[in-house]
């Protein structure tokens, strides 16, 4: 696994940082995680805005210029020795030399990055969909920041390897938010539905599947949805850098629609794959090129 620690490229096993991390201590700290395919980061541009997005939400000064970002991912990119990359980075506000929550000063960020072979769903997950189970949405407000605070992500995704399931699907006051790790969509009558952003993360591959939906002539509705709802849907998927597309079979043991991937969920798929396989010319500015 290659990595970058605070200006240096190395082997992940010699990356070391101080235990008086801030991210370590308080969880203070940003990520990001950026799918790379055949080397080109998947809408990096778009990933890079929500980093920055998440470190202003938490007051964390970007210790990088977009250039400066631009040339270090293309570096980590260029050194792994896989095409199809998941690449992760992370901010935290950096090592003080005691421990006390309030901002230290004159304290420099760590900034570390790794990347490792993308981790994609199996073609049988793509094609007949996965079993998934609901768990209460535990988390903090601020879950439209991706923060590295992942407890309660942590805590919900260990439900679903408990249950034997795929992926955790949160709910918030009987409303659906997202999965641990990704967020979800529903179709029922030919319409896709999903949660509007108040409950949760802007993902990046969310977005995708909106614009896409939209080319598709499909009608989409982004809205609060019950647990109900997602029980009686027709089809049901989630998306996510890791996730990419990936149909849910069956919730809490209740086989959603014909119990298998539903036409609509093939076709967003189908759709996802020409443009990050640059199959598609209209989207291949999402591909940036290492
Ligand atoms: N997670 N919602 C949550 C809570 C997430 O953690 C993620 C992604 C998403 C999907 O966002 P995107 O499509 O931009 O990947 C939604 C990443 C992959 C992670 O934490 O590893």
């Amino acid at each position: 696994m290659t990595a970058y620690l605070n200006g240096k490229f190395m082997p992940i096993a010699e990356a070391k940082i101080s235990p008086l991390d801030r991210g370590f201590l308080f969880a203070d700290g940003a990520y990001e995680v950026i799918p790379v395919y055949g080397r080109y980061g998947f809408r990096q541009e778009e990933h890079m805005r929500r980093f920055q997005v998440s470190l202003d939400g938490i007051r964390l000064p970007n210790p990088h210029t977009p250039d400066e970002w631009r040339a270090l991912i293309k570096q980590i990119i260029a050194n792994a020795p896989f095409e199809d990359q998941q690449l992760y980075i992370q901010v935290t506000r950096g090592a003080d030399v005691k421990r006390d929550a309030a901002f230290p000063v004159n304290v420099p960020q760590t900034v570390f990055m790794f990347t490792a072979p993308m981790a994609k769903p199996s073609a049988e997950m793509r094609a007949n969909g996965v079993a998934c189970i609901t768990a209460p949405d535990i988390r903090w407000g601020r879950c439209d920041l991706k923060t590295v605070a992942l407890l309660a992500n942590s805590q919900a995704r260990q439900v679903s390897v408990d249950a034997g399931c795929t992926e955790t699907i949160m709910i918030r006051d009987g409303y659906l938010t997202e999965g641990s790790a990704s967020n979800v969509f529903i179709v029922k009558n030919g319409t896709l539905y999903t949660p509007d952003l108040t409950s949760c993360l802007e993902g990046i591959t969310r977005a995708t599947v909106l614009t896409l939906a939209d080319e598709l002539g499909l009608k989409v509705i982004e809205k609060r949805i019950t647990r109900d709802e997602v029980y009686c849907a027709d089809e049901a998927f989630f998306t996510g850098t890791a996730a990419e597309v990936t149909p849910i079979r069956e919730l809490d043991r209740i086989e959603i629609g014909c119990g298998s991937r539903g036409p609509i969920t093939e076709k967003l798929q189908n759709a996802f794959f020409d443009i990050v396989n640059g199959r598609n010319p209209k989207y291949a500015h999402w591909l940036t090129k290492v």
